[in-house]
């Protein structure tokens, strides 16, 4: 028995997750009753750290390998037969796309063979989505701190699917930042968290590292001046370890400073009460630190995803995507959805056309 948006009528939906956007191949059962059942991940970091970054094409081939055995073992973990499954959500991008085509033709494939709907996720979705995994989630409306990799935006999100963009970054996203001020101090990649890691015995101050943009009005951010920045320090300073770390805290305290200023703004400006922070680079305990004083200035609640769903992770797809064939609006078409750009403004609340 069907309802009337198509999903199997009487029993808690239960979704499964794919993500493969980038250097991650993860898998995740989530139940709309039982909450989050199984999450798998394997991260591809040994096999891309010899090259300093994320090779696509390896990337593709290693997803190609992995996500099967990964599937299996979520549903196993899980207790769950495939035919158990209500849906498949798997991330359709933005993305390295040949990278993300290996999720999403498994994702279609299996919800295929499966006759259930596949729910194609925007991975920003997914990522602004990941604290309603938690105990205490955000309600709407809040304003988001999406720091990620390729993403630095603040966003007034009204609900799913309905977000207005404050601002954004204008050239490097925080992460990257932070990625690639860590491959000039000679870090191995990912960058981001080995920064962090050096910055724990820098000193605060001993380099003053530009805060672009902080006293300039609106919400967007440039980060790509510090990285010539760092060029200079790191080249006056090589061989001494100290001034190394203290170059790593400089970097992360003009990062982390221009993140808090700016979001304190918007909080200042919309009057929001909730503050969501999401993706990798919400992972840093600074940035964690620095927003929860604000926050707590301002009698603002702030929500973070748990560590390992800060950075890629297929729970926070399969949330999303259940969000999404819950509220209906899913195409039931067969067409593979793979986009390597997908603004995140495009997105609709799911009753919308
Ligand atoms: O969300 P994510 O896993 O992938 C993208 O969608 O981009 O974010 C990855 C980014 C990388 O730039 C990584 O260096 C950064 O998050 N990151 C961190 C930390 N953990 C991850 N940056 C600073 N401190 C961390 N602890
Ligand atoms: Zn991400």
């Amino acid at each position: 028995m069907r309802d009337s948006k198509g999903l199997p009528a009487g029993c808690p939906l239960r979704i499964l997750g794919i993500e493969s956007s980038c250097d991650e191949s993860a898998v995740a059962v989530l139940d709309d009753a039982r909450g989050l059942l199984s999450h798998e991940l394997f991260s591809q970091v040994d096999l891309h750290r010899l090259y300093g970054g994320v090779v696509p094409e390896l990337a593709s081939r290693d997803h190609v390998q992995r996500l099967l055995p990964l599937v299996r073992q979520a549903l196993a973990k899980a207790g769950t037969t495939p035919e158990e499954l209500s849906g498949v959500a798997y991330t359709a991008g933005p993305g390295l796309v040949g990278a993300l085509l290996t999720g999403a033709a498994m994702g279609h494939s299996l919800a295929f063979a499966l006759g259930v709907p596949a729910v194609p996720v925007h991975h920003l979705e997914g990522h602004l989505m990941a604290p309603l995994l938690e105990d205490r989630p955000p309600p709407f409306p809040h304003l988001a701190l999406l720091v990620s990799g390729g993403h630095t935006m603040l966003i007034v999100v009204q609900g799913l699917g309905d977000y207005k963009l404050l601002g954004e970054t204008r050239d490097d996203a925080a992460g990257e930042a932070f990625d690639k001020s860590a491959k000039l101090l000679g870090l191995p990649y990912p960058g981001g968290p080995e920064l962090a890691r050096l910055a724990e015995t820098g000193r605060t101050g001993a380099f003053g590292f530009p805060r672009p943009m902080l006293n300039r009005e609106g919400y967007e951010f440039s980060f790509s001046g510090l990285k010539t920045a760092v060029m200079l320090a790191v080249r006056e300073s090589l061989p001494d370890a100290q001034r190394r770390a203290d170059i790593a805290r400089g970097v992360q305290d003009a990062i982390v400073d221009t993140l808090v200023g700016k979001t304190a703004r918007a909080l200042d400006d919309t009057g929001l009460q909730h503050l969501v922070v999401a993706g990798g680079v919400s992972a840093n305990r600074v940035l964690r630190a620095g927003l929860e004083a604000s926050a707590s200035e301002r009698g603002v609640e702030i929500y973070f995803p748990r560590f390992e769903f800060c950075t890629d992770n297929a729970a926070m797809i399969a949330v999303a995507g259940l969000a999404r064939l819950k509220q209906g609006g899913v195409a039931a078409d067969l067409a593979i959805h793979a986009q390597a750009q997908w603004p995140l403004t495009s997105l609709r609340p799911p009753a919308q056309p």
